[in-house]
């Protein structure tokens, strides 16, 4: 996987810093990254400094690829939560010098507390087997998932993310969980196991298999993991409602309060619960209780509404506090570092008074923002404070905020 971790030679740019004088550097930033047939790239290479990154560009230029791409630094399934095999460029792809096209690839180099990392993902061909498979290095050596996402800690706002209060359960639930994975890593090992046991245990059920010691240890995997997945969300709902009092009521961003729906901490009370439904289960052919039902519930606190009474700007502006809330908490608790933000088409919705609290807020927080959008105007503010580029056809180019 060298190509992963190699820099690459053709950098289209290597812009200066045209910042305003004192400006601080983030103490966690990516500053370099190259992508390798990844949808509508061929081969492209970002450089910047450690500080926001403005991308414009018309629709269908590659802004919310370059974010994926960036999110894909991470363990998951990035921002768009796309299958890995879809991220593949269609034709036409890049070809290696033997003719061969190589499947995508991202590498980036990460700049924390004053060391540096080269972190490269892809997909790489595994003999003998159909499909390839994620790798995930950092340093050119494979990498353990939960030390990627310590290192490089991340949190996106999208568009697809405007209805997260109107839609079903599982998005909401998502959203927390990756507010839990960014202050907890270990999280994701956590909600994995819990998946694997729910999967394997309705497998048997569905098939009519009976097997009471096989279905006891399942159903005790899924209690013990079951009940660490509720603690850790409870665990983060709680200090999230804190950190959101504490930024006060009349801020440009709302205060929001949250509430889990599934909170039972008790195993040995969920173990009995879900022996008793495997009937009941396998007649559903779903499994009925667990934190898989969970629901996050989020009310505008000045408002005394729940956020999906909420008016849309109103109900980005909840999501954006929430996100903030959890980078302000994380930046307390590793080593001042703020995760990276990823905030596509982010302007949309916003006024003109709640654009500005925003870029005054992640600039407080110390936090690479990347942002996204059609016209530069948006973020005039951030002029001297940010790297602005216009990108085409798969070329970045420095460009001056309007
Ligand atoms: N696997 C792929 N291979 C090649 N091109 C792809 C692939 N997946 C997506 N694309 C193309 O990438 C282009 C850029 O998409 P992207 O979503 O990044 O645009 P955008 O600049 O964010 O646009 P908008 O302003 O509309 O949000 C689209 O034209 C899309 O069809
Ligand atoms: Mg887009």
């Amino acid at each position: 996987m060298k190509h992963l971790v190699r820099r690459m030679d053709d950098a289209e740019q290597r812009p200066g810093d045209p910042f305003a004088a004192g400006a601080r550097p983030c103490a966690l930033s990516v500053t370099r990254i190259a992508l390798t047939n990844f949808r509508s790239y061929a081969r492209s290479e970002l450089n910047v400094s450690a500080a926001p990154v403005v991308l414009a560009g018309a629709n269908g230029t590659g802004k919310t690829n370059l974010l994926e791409a960036v999110s894909l630094l991470s363990p998951g399934r990035g921002l768009r939560g796309a299958k890995l095999a879809n991220v593949q460029r269609k034709s036409p792809a890049e070809a290696s010098p033997d003719g061969a096209v190589p499947l995508w690839a991202v590498s980036a180099t990460v700049s924390r507390l004053n060391s540096t990392w080269e972190i490269g993902t892809g997909l790489l061909p595994v003999s003998g087997a159909a499909q390839p498979r994620r790798v995930l290095h950092l340093n050119g050596a494979a990498a353990d998932s939960a030390d990627v996402a310590e290192l490089l800690p991340m949190l996106w706002l999208t568009p697809a993310m405007d209805r997260l209060f109107l839609e079903g359960a599982s998005e909401r639930r998502r959203f927390l969980d990756r507010l839990v994975f960014a202050l907890d890593p270990a999280h994701a090992r956590r909600v994995a196991r819990y998946e694997r046991a729910t999967q394997e245990r309705l497998r048997l059920l569905k098939n009519g298999v009976r097997d009471r010691a096989w279905l006891d240890g399942l159903e005790e995997t899924m209690a013990e993991a079951g009940v660490a997945v509720t603690a850790a969300r409870l665990h983060v709902v709680e200090a999230l409602n804190v950190e959101l009092t504490a930024r006060g009521a009349h801020g440009a961003f709302p205060c929001a309060h949250l509430a889990l729906t599934e909170t039972g901490t008790d195993a040995a009370q969920l173990q009995t619960a879900l022996a008793a439904s495997r009937q009941r289960d396998a007649d559903a052919g779903r499994t009925s209780i667990g934190p898989h039902h969970a629901d996050l519930e989020v009310r505008h606190t000045i408002k005394r509404a729940d956020a999906r009474d909420c008016s849309t700007g109103e109900q980005k502006a909840l999501l954006i506090s929430i996100v903030l809330a959890n980078a302000w908490l994380q930046k307390k608790r590793h080593d001042d570092v703020a995760p990276l933000l990823l905030l596509d088409e982010i302007a949309a919705h916003l006024d003109v008074n709640r654009r500005a609290a925003l870029f005054d807020e992640f600039l407080a927080l110390g936090a690479q923002a990347w942002l996204t959008g059609t016209d530069t105007s948006l973020f005039a503010p951030l002029k001297a404070r940010a790297h602005f580029f216009s990108i085409d056809a798969g070329r970045f180019t420095a460009a001056g905020a309007a």
